[in-house]
């Protein structure tokens, strides 16, 4: 027998999921990610991601290679266009890049902030894209004593529990998403301003979420200023029900895996001025309109 088909025995046979949440989050256990995902891993992670949203690992000793190396067994790595201080470089490649609150970059998000819009963190990573990547990998650095916790809203579910004269309402409302001044700042000072349905389908399960990004400045085309008010407070009082949220207490050799297609998330901000760091890898959805 190769050594390949016992990686594949080993890695599979003891993976498990737990829920976390009733809709949204599991737990995985039985897997140790710094060795080579074998297809059949990969597969049940994948299946277990479209179905549950969110995955949770604990107790992984990962180094930045082997985070790059398990994102990468899910599709074609994207590298945002950071600030140069915040990508990293591992053995030429890039992929790996850093997710922290420093006091710039909080000055920064305080200074985006307009007077009167209804602003929250709830967002869905690289949305300012017309493809945005689907899938995240988020690993623990340094973290705080306590807090710093992430949240994940399952936005299928909130849609779900919408009236449908509401559902029939928002069909077809697109939300501008306006990242322009982190852009900017990052040297790409002429990117368009990108709006999206509000109502996403999922390329995957074929399921809809509702998917507004309160931080950046989110205006639905086309609606007037209390009509806007009115549809994103609504949307973002779903947003903050703890009914659909799962919410993961980050600790040591924690990393967590979703999908941006299927739910929101943002990060608590409860830490002070504690360095809180983490380290993201983005995976690329296919280029649906690369022809056009
Ligand atoms: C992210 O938005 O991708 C990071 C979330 C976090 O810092 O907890």
């Amino acid at each position: 027998m190769s050594d390949v088909l016992e990686l594949e025995r080993a890695d599979t046979a003891t993976l498990t999921f737990t829920p976390a949440h009733p809709t949204i989050g599991a737990e995985v256990s039985g897997i140790d990610l710094s060795k080579a995902l074998s297809d059949e891993a990969r597969d049940q992670i994948k299946a277990a991601l479209l179905k549950y949203k969110v995955l949770f690992f604990r107790d992984q000793t990962v180094d930045r290679r082997q985070h790059l190396d398990f994102a990468k067994r899910f599709g074609s790595i994207y590298t945002p266009p950071y600030t140069a201080d915040r990508l990293i470089d591992v053995d030429g490649e890039s992929g790996v890049h850093l997710i922290s609150a420093d006091p710039q970059q909080r000055e920064f998000f305080e200074s985006e902030k307009r007077p009167g819009e209804i602003y929250d963190g709830y967002h869905t990573d690289t949305n300012w894209r017309i493809v945005p990547s689907w899938g995240s990998v988020l690993r623990a650095v340094d973290l705080p004593p306590t807090g710093g916790d992430t949240i994940w809203v399952d936005a299928e579910q909130v849609y779900n529990d919408l009236p449908q004269d509401v559902k029939d309402r928002f069909e077809g409302l697109h939300s501008i998403v306006d990242f322009r001044s982190s852009l900017k700042r990052a040297g790409h000072g002429d990117y368009p301003l990108v709006a999206h349905p509000i109502v996403r389908t999922h390329r995957e399960t074929g399921k809809k979420i509702l998917w507004v990004d309160f931080g950046k400045h989110p205006e639905i085309v086309g609606l007037d200023k209390d009509e806007n008010r009115e549809v994103l407070q609504l949307i973002l009082d779903r947003y903050r029900k703890p009914e659909y949220q799962v919410r993961f207490a980050w600790k040591p050799g924690s990393i967590a895996f979703w999908d941006n297609r299927a739910a929101v998330h943002r990060a608590v901000r409860d830490y002070g001025d504690y360095p809180r760091a983490l380290e993201r890898v983005l995976i690329d959805d296919e280029d649906l309109w690369r022809s056009l």
